[in-house]
């Protein structure tokens, strides 16, 4: 039967964002933590570079929002960029608390605060923490092994956001605000009824909308979709960032080959072997990746190929098999040996720049609706984002939210006016 279920918090999502607020506001309430597939099931999960912060002495905030700036073609909130990029190292630091592990420092190996930095497109300095290739994967692990182990949360793995609950749709006077929203159990087909004073919107971005992306399928952009209808602002969704080299195969779907290869060294070539890059950009391979993807995209239409190759054979193979492990094993079984062979890559649609509109604390114009991570458009991307910045993103934005929903917590407890209205709609919804 359908049921109504109350919260003090309602995460919609269980990536990075979701998950990071989940554990901070679980200290003051009952927290539901509502997720399509498994807990691990999300974009974070795939996401391979790491995370961007200044961290080596011979970077600066000022670096890092320059070159957020630069990346974002002029339409980043400058206000937001500096908000994040100095927040940067303290959600280092909370992730690693959290139990997250980032690959240390190496002798002779450029770092910074104890741990291993690395560099991928547009970026001037080496500034990214990363768990070898696989940084996505690490963080998901230590944060939904947390949220599992956390008494005051509960997570609703197969469970689907379908709308969010308004006051003006449930008829209550007074302005606008959100209660929570109405969630399909995918194994009973039943619609629930979860209410809370405060919702996070967590539930990333749209990829899933191209045919050919480096996103999983949970990427389908419900979050923003529920967030349009329920009356909140989407902005800036004309910008759909490519990352330029995603896996060539015909049996490899969505598998991407970060930007780090390139920040190690990698080289792009034609399939003759022309490097092309230095022809597009000053900073060549290692261009901001709209720039990459563009000249890829012009160098495959020029020439009527199906793509360019990604070259690091020059590299040690042992290096190359240790700081990239995740993408040698999956190139080997497609026959692709990467320590002596070029990876064969092309563009493929990879970050929604734009979504549900946020102010500095994550919130929405729609009240007691927050929103983080790749669902929304919190100014800090412009036009562009800049690689790695959207981990660092998910953290900055999740725990400004939570601050901020720790002290909406007693001013707004809605779920008490809407009662009988729900009943009648889950019973209407459900009976259909
Ligand atoms: C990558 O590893 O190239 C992707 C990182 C990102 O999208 O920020």
């Amino acid at each position: 039967m359908a049921e109504q279920r109350d919260f003090d918090f309602l995460v919609l999502g269980s990536g990075l964002a979701g998950l990071f607020y989940a554990l901070r506001v679980a200290e003051r309430g009952r927290v539901a933590i509502v997720t399509k597939r498994a807990a691990d099931d999300s974009a974070t999960s795939w996401a391979q570079g790491g995370i961007a912060a200044v961290l080596a002495d011979d970077d600066s905030f000022d670096d890092h929002q320059r070159d957020t700036l630069t990346a974002g073609a002029g339409l980043c909130h400058e206000d937001v960029v500096q908000y994040v990029v100095e927040r940067a190292p303290a959600v280092v630091e909370s992730l690693v608390k959290l139990g997250v592990h980032f690959d240390p420092a190496e002798e002779d190996a450029p770092s910074g605060g104890g741990f291993a930095l690395g560099r991928e497109g547009g970026h001037g300095r080496r500034r990214i923490l990363h768990h070898r290739d696989a940084t996505g994967r690490e963080v998901e692990r230590a944060l939904v092994e947390r949220a599992r182990a956390h008494p005051n949360i509960a997570l609703f793995e197969q469970h689907l956001g379908v709308d969010l609950v308004t006051t003006l749709r449930s008829g209550i006077a007074g302005p606008n605000r959100c209660a929570g929203a109405y969630v399909l159990d995918a194994k009973t087909n039943l619609v629930h009824c979860f209410l809370a004073p405060v919702t996070l919107l967590a539930t990333g971005g749209g990829g899933k909308v191209y045919l050919y992306t480096s996103n999983p399928d949970v990427a389908s952009g419900d979050g923003i979709a529920m967030g349009y209808r329920a009356g909140a602002t989407v902005a800036n969704l004309e910008f759909m960032q490519f990352h330029p080299t995603c896996l060539f195969h015909p049996q490899a779907k969505s598998f991407l080959i970060t930007e780090a290869v390139r920040g190690e060294g990698g080289i792009l070539k034609t399939l003759a072997g022309d490097a092309f890059m230095p022809r597009y950009h000053a900073m060549a391979d290692l261009a901001p990746r709209d720039v990459v993807a563009r000249a890829i995209d012009s160098e495959l239409k020029r020439s009527g190929n199906e793509c360019v190759l990604l070259d690091i054979t020059h590299k040690d193979p042992a290096f190359v098999r240790e700081r990239f492990p995740t993408i040698y094993e999956r190139c080997l079984s497609f026959g692709i040996d990467i320590t002596r062979q070029p990876i064969p890559v092309v563009p493929a649609a990879h970050y929604t720049c734009g979504g549900v509109r946020t102010d500095l604390h994550g919130e929405t114009d729609l009240p007691n609706l927050f929103a983080a991570g790749e669902v929304s458009c919190t100014g800090l991307h412009g036009a562009n984002r800049l690689a790695s910045n959207s981990l660092l993103e998910c953290a900055v934005f999740a725990d400004a939210a939570a601050e901020e929903s720790l002290k909406r917590l007693d001013e707004a407890r809605p779920s008490a006016e809407v009662p009988a209205w729900q009943a009648q709609w889950v019973r209407g919804a459900t009976s259909r």
